[in-house]
């Protein structure tokens, strides 16, 4: 092989590498480099009002809808040129609440329904009630884990679980995973309980640990 030759199949080479190596990099790279481009929804950081605490039973979920609005914004470059933008939007995200349930030294379900809900709720709440609900209250994003698909409680005999109809993932009814795809149990709101007895949501979920709050990949 000529030393021509050998420069020719070192560019050439070079060439068909950077075929192969940029789009699907491009792909990956793509919602950092080009937000302005595609936009980005925008769900104020505010408290948003689920539910009544009283209307939780006591071995099953209920849930709520809660309205976030959106203030769709499409790119900068539109919004300086354009002003556009949707206020007054909003969407949809169901919210499954319920009491924790434990596992007795028998094997029974104890469901940790404060004493003071179940013979009737009288707002105001004092702050030791307060705490009490926080600390055995469930408050869920109907995203599954895996893909986002909205889960659904399915009822058995021995009570029931949160099954996802796109794969077939489960959950308990603290969240926890059971079986399936999801790499993950289900998402906790970030949720706080006020003096009206009401449950208020922020639009982010609180995945534990160090990692601090996150904003919802689906929303
Ligand atoms: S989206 Fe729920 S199991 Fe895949």
């Amino acid at each position: 092989m000529t030393r021509g030759d050998f420069l020719g199949f070192g560019i050439l080479g070079t060439i068909v590498g950077a075929l192969l190596t940029i789009p699907p990099a491009a792909f990956v790279l793509g919602p950092v480099i080009d937000v302005n481009v595609r936009g980005e929804s925008d769900v104020p950081d505010d408290w948003y009002r689920v539910g009544p605490i009283g209307e939780i039973p006591a071995k099953e979920p209920k849930v709520y809808v809660v309205e976030f609005p959106v203030n769709q914004v499409y790119s900068e470059e539109q919004v300086i040129e354009e002003g556009v933008e949707t206020p007054g939007a909003t969407i949809d995200n169901a919210v499954w609440t319920s009491w924790r349930e434990e596992i007795g030294e028998n094997g029974e379900a104890i469901h940790r329904i404060p004493s003071f809900v179940e013979s009737g709720v009288q707002p105001p709440l004092t702050q030791e009630q307060i705490d009490e609900v926080t600390a055995n209250l469930n408050v869920l994003s109907s995203s599954c884990a895996h893909l986002g698909c909205p889960v659904r409680w399915i009822v058995k005999e021995d009570g029931g679980e949160f099954l996802c109809p796109c794969h077939g993932g489960i959950y308990d009814i603290n969240g926890g995973y059971v079986g399936g795809p999801p790499p993950r149990g289900m998402y906790s709101f970030t949720f706080e309980v006020r003096e009206d007895a009401n449950i208020y949501v922020k639009h982010e979920f609180d995945i534990g640990g160090d990692k601090g709050p996150q904003q919802p990949y689906v929303i």
